[in-house]
């Protein structure tokens, strides 16, 4: 018997506002159930950490039983478990952790501590097959924003870069705030953007002159495009003009849009490398989706983008790197694996062995391994 080609992995998400939980079959996704306290945090225009935390205590074990419901499985049919390890927010972090080790050890299944940064590139292989490698990943979440090499998606993954202040999606959050758009503000630029014009307002592309394309050249700086939305909205104010909001919008995403896109596919070209991948909420931006699309064809890029409920976070993404990791017989971070039929020696991860929720975990780690 050789490695276990279709295991069915649960997979466990709390790190920020959505309590995600999902099962997956290899590449089949099963079932995906996410419970948001979006509603209770946009009172507060923001993720606030203890409303989170608390949220997904209240929300985990109905989230957990209608996931299996719908997955139309026992319990004791879940071959492993994955959970986001980091990075995150540490008291949401902490309640996944705790409740996904809870159930490893309660069914005597490893548990793979992932990355939420990989887990957001490695929901593609559920809609599109396996990730060729090397690939470029495009990662555009609320927090990180970051251009990864992957020469293997269960263990190697490497910055090229990153952005240097906001994140793309903060970017848009904070936008969306100066707009009086509600929290989460992405979703409803993207759609305010629709009805503006992209060429109305000529924005800033940070870090493309010619100076940050020696030492920034794949990196990515997007508070100064934000300043220059807010000078532009006081100019207005000032002069007593009034503001089309579709407008500013649109100019405001195609800035952010076409410096994503012009980055990505220059890192393809540069390193020779074919496939683009993108993760994270951003790429539920319908603007990036179409424009990255359109400049990937002539290059020969092919662009793999997970449909947008896939893109915000889920638990889904983390079942699918659970299971890509079972796969490709990676050591569990505890819990005996399941993937090989060798002798006792190699199957042993960290039998018992504990670990924590880690706030800040490096985009390198994409899974915490257990003694081999
Ligand atoms: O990946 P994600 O759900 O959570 C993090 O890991 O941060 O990303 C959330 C971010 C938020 O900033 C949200 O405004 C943004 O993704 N976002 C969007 C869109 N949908 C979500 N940004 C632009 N356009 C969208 N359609
Ligand atoms: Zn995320």
């Amino acid at each position: 018997m050789g490695a276990m080609t279709e295991p069915i992995v649960l997979g466990v998400e709390t790190s920020c506002d959505e309590t995600g939980i999902a099962i997956v079959r290899g590449r089949n996704l099963l079932s995906n159930v996410i419970a948001s306290s979006v509603d209770e945090q946009a009172r507060f225009g923001g993720v606030v950490p203890e409303v989170a935390s608390r949220a997904h205590v209240e929300a985990l074990s109905d989230t957990m039983e209608r996931a299996r419901i719908e997955a139309d499985i026992e319990w004791t049919d879940i071959d492993a478990v994955a959970v986001t390890a980091g990075p995150g927010l540490v008291g949401a972090l902490v309640v996944g952790v705790a409740a996904a080790q809870g159930i490893s050890v309660a069914l005597d299944k490893p548990i793979y501590a992932v990355n939420h940064l990989s887990a957001h590139v490695a929901v593609d292989r559920l809609v599109h097959g396996d990730l060729p490698e090397p690939a470029m990943a495009l990662l555009v979440s609320g927090g990180h924003t970051s251009l990864l090499r992957v020469d293997d998606l269960a263990t190697s993954v490497t910055p090229i870069g990153q952005t240097l202040d906001d994140a793309a999606g903060e970017a848009f959050d904070k936008v969306a705030r100066l707009l009086q758009l509600p929290f989460p503000g992405g979703p409803h630029v993207d759609q305010v953007a629709r009805d503006g014009r992209p060429d109305s307002i000529a924005f800033p592309r940070g870090l493309t002159d010619v100076a940050s394309q020696r030492e920034h050249r794949h990196d990515f700086s997007f508070s100064g495009l934000k300043t220059a939305v807010v000078r532009w909205l006081a100019d207005q104010e000032r002069r007593g003009v009034s503001i089309n909001v579709a407008d500013v919008a649109a100019a405001f995403q195609e800035a952010v849009v076409d410096v994503l896109v012009t980055k990505s596919l220059r890192a393809c070209q540069e390193t020779g490398i074919d496939v683009l991948v993108i993760g994270g909420g951003v790429a539920a931006n319908s603007r990036l989706r179409a424009q990255v699309v359109e400049r990937a064809e002539p290059l020969g890029v092919q662009v793999r983008i997970p449909p947008p409920v896939l893109c915000t976070d889920n638990g889904a993404m983390v079942a699918s790197l659970g299971a890509l990791l079972v796969e490709r017989m990676v050591p569990p971070t505890a819990g005996r694996a399941v993937n090989t039929a060798g002798n006792d020696a190699t199957r042993r991860g960290q039998v018992d062995g504990g670990f924590d929720a880690d706030s800040s975990m490096p985009v390198t780690t994409v899974s915490l391994r257990g003694l081999a």
